[in-house]
C-alpha cells in the first residue's frame, strides 16, 4: 500500500524532520534532484480555487523532472458525474501521484483507498497539510535553533480555530515539539478530536496544543503569530457571521504583535488587509509571508519526493 500525506499527523516526528530537511536541500539546489524525470506524471485536481497551490506544484514538478497534469474539477465533477473510487482508480493509471483540493476529508481518504499511488492533500475543509509543511520550513529558516531545530517554540494561530489551517497548526505544530496556541471566537473552536490528536502527540514530542480563548493570552510571548481568513472557501454563504463584530478582536494588528516574543509573522495567503491582519503587520519587517509562498514549493517537492521513495517497491498504477 502506498504512503500518503491526507492530514499533518501522516508523517511521524521522525519523518516529518526528514521531509523539511529535504525541503532545505532542495531549496538550496532546485534543479539538481529529478526523481520524476521520464517525466513522471503528477495529477493535480483542483476542486476550488487556487493560486499558490497550483503555481508551487506545477513549477515544483517541472524541476523535479516530472509532469504536471492539471486537472480542473468543475469539468470532472467528482463524485457526481462519476464516484471519487472511479476516479481514483482511473487517475492512478496515468499518473504516479495525485494531489487534490477538495471538499470533505471523506473525499481525499475515499480517493487514496482506490488510487494505488500517493495522494497528497492540497488542502480540504479539515485539513492544509502542504501548507504546514511550508510554514515549518519558514519558521526553521527565521526561527529555528543552530541545527534547524522547531521544540520549544510557541506558535500562535489567531481567527477562525476551527478551520482547516488552525487543525493543521495543532497537529503539525505537535509533531515537530511546538507549543502550538489556536484562538477564536467561541463559536470556532477547533475540532475536539482534532485537538485531542495534537495532545496525545504533544505528550510524545515534548510540546503542547491547547485552544486559548482570548486573543491577548494566546499571542503572549510567541515566536510565531499566525492567521488566516476569517472567510474559508466553501464558506463564503456565512461571510455576514464572519465579519470584525466578531472576529475584530483576534485581528492581527501591531497591538497583538507587540505581545509576542520577537515574532514573526505568517499568512497563508490570500489576505484581506484591514480584516483579520492589518497592512502594517502583513507588509511589515515582521511579516515572512513571501518566503512563506515560495516556501510551498520547496516543501512539496520534499513530501513528492519522499512519498516517492516510500513507495518504491510497490506495484500497481503507472510509474
Ligand atoms: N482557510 C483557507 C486557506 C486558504 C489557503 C481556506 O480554506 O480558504
Amino acid at each position: 500500500m502506498p504512503r500518503h500525506f491526507l492530514r499533518d499527523d501522516d508523517l511521524t516526528p521522525a519523518e516529518q524532520a526528514e521531509v523539511l530537511d529535504l525541503a532545505a536541500t532542495l531549496k538550496a539546489a532546485p534543479f539538481e534532484s529529478k526523481p520524476l524525470a521520464g517525466p513522471r506524471t503528477v495529477a493535480i485536481v483542483f476542486d476550488k480555487p487556487t493560486l499558490r497551490t497550483q503555481a508551487s506544484f506545477v513549477a515544483g514538478i517541472a524541476e523535479l523532472g516530472g509532469f504536471p497534469m492539471v486537472v480542473d474539477g468543475n469539468l470532472a465533477q467528482i463524485g457526481t458525474r462519476e464516484s471519487v473510487a472511479d476516479v481514483a482508480r482511473v487517475l492512478g493509471r496515468q499518473a504516479s501521484m495525485i494531489v487534490w483540493r477538495t471538499f470533505d476529508q471523506g473525499r481525499i481518504d475515499e480517493m487514496a483507498a482506490y488510487a494505488g499511488v500517493p495522494v497528497v492533500n492540497a488542502l480540504t475543509d479539515q485539513f492544509h497539510p502542504c501548507q504546514t509543511l511550508a510554514d515549518l520550513l519558514t519558521i526553521r529558516e527565521h526561527k529555528g535553533g543552530s541545527e534547524g531545530g522547531l521544540a520549544g517554540l510557541t506558535m500562535t494561530f489567531l481567527g477562525d480555530a476551527a478551520s482547516n489551517m488552525s487543525h493543521s497548526y495543532l497537529l503539525a505544530g505537535a509533531t515537530a515539539g511546538m507549543h502550538v496556541r489556536v484562538s477564536g471566537p467561541d463559536d470556532y473552536r477547533p475540532d475536539t478530536a482534532i485537538l485531542e490528536r495534537a495532545q496525545e502527540i504533544a505528550a510524545t514530542t515534548g510540546g503542547s496544543a491547547d485552544y486559548v480563548a482570548g486573543p491577548q493570552e494566546a499571542a503572549a510571548g510567541a515566536d510565531v503569530l499566525i492567521t488566516d481568513t476569517w472567510v474559508s472557501m466553501g464558506k463564503e454563504q456565512e461571510a455576514a457571521d464572519r465579519a470584525a463584530e466578531v472576529f475584530g478582536p483576534w485581528q492581527l494588528n501591531d497591538h497583538l504583535v507587540g505581545l509576542g516574543a520577537d515574532p514573526i509573522v505568517l499568512h497563508c495567503l490570500p489576505a484581506y488587509r484591514g480584516k483579520e491582519i492589518t497592512a502594517e503587520v502583513i507588509d511589515g519587517p515582521r511579516s515572512v509571508v513571501w518566503d512563506e509562498a515560495e516556501n510551498r514549493r520547496h516543501a512539496q517537492k520534499a513530501i513528492l519526493t519522499w512519498l516517492l521513495a516510500a513507495d518504491a517497491g510497490d506495484t500497481g498504477g503507472a510509474r
